[in-house]
């Protein structure tokens, strides 16, 4: 978001009151605020019996051992029964799950029927390799519905999956696998990108050379490309699976049973393996799934646009609508592959109803031009959704008018990894929308915005996003580290959740975020930290010391600036050989906009870099009050040692 946006987004006015014939065939109505206020437990008890459970909880909420809460304790179910088998037996067998469309323009119809026999082939097939509720497995798939298997078989045996997005590079999948102590990975030889065939086996072989925790490698054939294959430990996908029984006994696990870890990144370098449970997590994604999308499961076509790699794919492609019996889309490719229309021509052909993306999306859309969407039809839809940051009004209005046809409410859903399910946002056919707001936190969860001292702030007043009362799908802690689970979210302020964004009320309370008030970027929806950035960059032999901001960015939201001091002489190549060290050490959503080569950083007297001002600097701003600086003649000089061309 630019800084011009920014301003505009505090002084937007409009709002879009919801059309009467959608609030009438709504999903919710206003009254769900009154009731889960009224009686938050009994609310989310309510929510829990969208789902089977062998046996009910006895009671809602354990808070007595916070911040790791306990929800619906004692109560007990399997996480992919309520996903697939469940509708199986309801008479929905055939009932398209999946409608997979490959990026070249391959395609599989899966059913929920197929569904059930795909994913108790895959169980098996974990069974068979010796593996037992509890251990860990790791994933790094493209979006093919095999990933879907995989994370649907994990949950059904009780195995905690931690899905590594396919961009992620070796260095980083290997952190993972190792924090994790994963036995199994599942991969794929390669995966399709814009048309070509990119190796995917190899980056994996190399990732967990070594590494004693993995005993198996399974490998889904997705390209056909040769691989490097270890005897003894690899295993093709279709050698193994295909020939399972495709059918499999579910058995219920406690709701406190771990479902799956997934890192983020946090303020250090080293990310967080955040931890998600069962029954609380799937109440919460199957609850705002069904109230946020209004998702009529009998009629309506629903597309997420995310990776299952993000929690995005997670909640919102895998689970939640899969609880809720969805008919979905899900796309392997990119949105200008093989033209800039395929989006648009994926909603057509499938009549696509509710749409789940981006804001970084929808301003390359923008960007692309009007007449590209105008070129299809998108009657079909009657609900867009935003999540990833904070959404500027242009886009929003564009989003209205050239997807939504001025018709479709947007919703603007603000959450996080940890949080596991959206928490904030209007609720269509209720809420008047205003562009640029997420409004209002959902009926059953608290959230406030409070000053420095955590005291609530008035209307027109901001500060910093909290969530005061614990919610179901709140994550349980940082994997393996509990102590840094409660200093990062539970020490800034005495019993309210710490998000880590900024945020404000207008004058009728409505909530704007602002963005992240820590070092972490958010780069189109990516969470990247600037420390994770400098690691990389420090740990190439010609950088003595880096410091990394984001800067705003049209596009992407904030683009990713690195200032760093050389050891030894100035080379011509040096900027771009280091953006290529960092997309190699972390992954190509990491590579830096820009590398500006200075000799100094700015630093406090106590040597903390002041990145604000280097901000300034990345965006072409008067630099700020640097009385703090130790040494207040080093802007002057990074200024004056800048090529004003980079
Ligand atoms: C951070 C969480 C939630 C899934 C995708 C990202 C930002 C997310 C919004 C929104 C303003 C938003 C926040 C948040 N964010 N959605 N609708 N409006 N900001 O998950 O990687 O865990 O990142 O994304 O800064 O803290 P994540």
């Amino acid at each position: 978001m630019t800084t011009d946006s920014l301003s505009n987004l505090m002084d937007e006015r409009r709002t879009f009151a919801p059309d009467s014939g959608f609030a009438a065939a709504a999903n919710v109505d206003a009254g769900w605020y009154t009731a889960a206020d009224a009686d938050r437990e009994g609310f989310w008890a309510a929510q829990a019996r969208r789902l089977s459970w062998e046996s009910e909880w006895s009671s809602v909420l354990d808070w007595s051992d916070a911040p790791v809460a306990k929800w619906f304790v004692g109560g007990r179910l399997n996480v992919a029964y309520n996903c697939v088998d469940r509708h199986v037996e309801a008479g929905l067998g055939d009932r398209v799950a999946i409608h997979w469309e490959g990026e070249s323009g391959d395609g599989r119809t899966i059913t929920y029927a197929d569904l059930l026999r795909e994913v108790s082939k895959t169980a098996n097939a974990l069974v068979s390799l010796g593996l037992r509720a509890g251990d860990r497995v790791a994933i790094q798939l493209p979006m093919i519905p095999e990933a879907i298997y995989a994370m649907l078989a994990c949950a059904r045996l009780g195995l905690v999956h931690s899905v590594v997005f396919g961009g992620f590079s070796p260095t980083a999948l290997r952190s993972r696998v190792d924090d994790a102590q994963a036995r199994l990975l599942i991969t794929s030889d390669g995966q399709f990108r814009r048309g070509n065939a990119a190796p995917m086996k190899a980056n994996t072989d190399e990732a967990i050379a070594g590494c004693a925790s993995i005993e198996h490698v399974l490998v889904v054939r997705r390209t056909g490309s040769t691989v490097e294959w270890t005897e003894g430990r690899d295993v093709w996908w279709h050698d193994l699976v295909d020939g399972q029984s495709d059918t499999h006994t579910p058995e219920a696990f406690d709701a406190e049973h771990p479902l799956f870890i997934l890192y983020t990144s946090g303020t250090t370098g080293n990310p967080k393996g955040i931890l998600h449970t069962s029954g609380g997590y799937l109440t919460q994604v199957a609850y705002t799934h069904h109230a946020v999308f209004d998702l009529k499961p009998e009629t309506d076509v629903y597309w997420c646009t995310a990776d299952i790699g993000w929690v995005t794919g997670h909640s919102y492609i895998v689970y939640g609508p899969l609880a809720n019996g969805a008919t979905q889309v899900v796309y392997e490719g990119t949105p200008d592959s093989p033209h800039q229309g395929r989006h648009f021509e994926i909603i057509q052909k499938y009549g696509v109803s509710i749409y789940y993306t981006a804001p970084t999306l929808i301003r390359t859309f923008m960007k692309w031009g009007d007449e590209i969407p105008a070129g299809y039809d998108l009657s079909s839809l009657r609900l867009l959704g935003s999540v990833g940051e904070p959404i500027n009004p242009e886009a929003w209005m564009w989003y209205r008018e050239h997807l939504g046809g001025q018709r479709c409410p947007i919703v603007d859903t603000w959450w996080q990894t940890e949080t596991g399910a959206i928490m904030i946002s209007p609720l269509p056919g209720v809420t008047s929308t205003k562009p640029g707001s997420a409004q209002r936190p959902l009926p059953g969860v608290g959230a406030r915005v409070v000053d420095d001292a955590g005291v609530e702030v008035g209307p027109g007043g901001g500060g910093y996003l909290v969530l005061d009362k614990p919610w179901p799908s709140m994550l349980r802690g940082i994997w393996g580290d509990e102590e840094r689970f409660r200093s990062t979210y539970w020490s800034r302020f005495d019993g309210f959740y710490f998000a880590g964004d900024g945020a404000k009320y207008d004058a009728d309370g409505d909530i704007w975020l602002l963005g992240r008030v820590d070092d972490v970027m958010n780069v189109s929806g990516h969470r990247i930290s600037t420390t994770e950035v400098e690691s990389a960059l420090v740990s190439h032999p010609s950088v003595a010391e880096a410091a990394v901001v984001g800067a705003t960015d049209a596009t992407t939201g904030q683009g990713i600036v690195a200032f760093v001091i050389l050891r030894g002489g100035q080379d011509a190549e040096v900027a771009s050989q280091l953006r290529d060290h960092v997309a190699k050490e972390i992954g190509p959503i990491a590579k830096p906009r820009q590398v500006l080569v200075v000799p100094e950083l700015p630093k406090t007297r106590s040597g903390k870099i002041m990145r604000r001002l280097l901000r300034d600097i990345a965006e072409n701003r008067a630099v700020g009050d640097t009385t703090t600086l130790a040494d207040s003649s080093v802007m002057a000089l990074i200024s004056s040692g800048l090529n004003p061309a980079e």
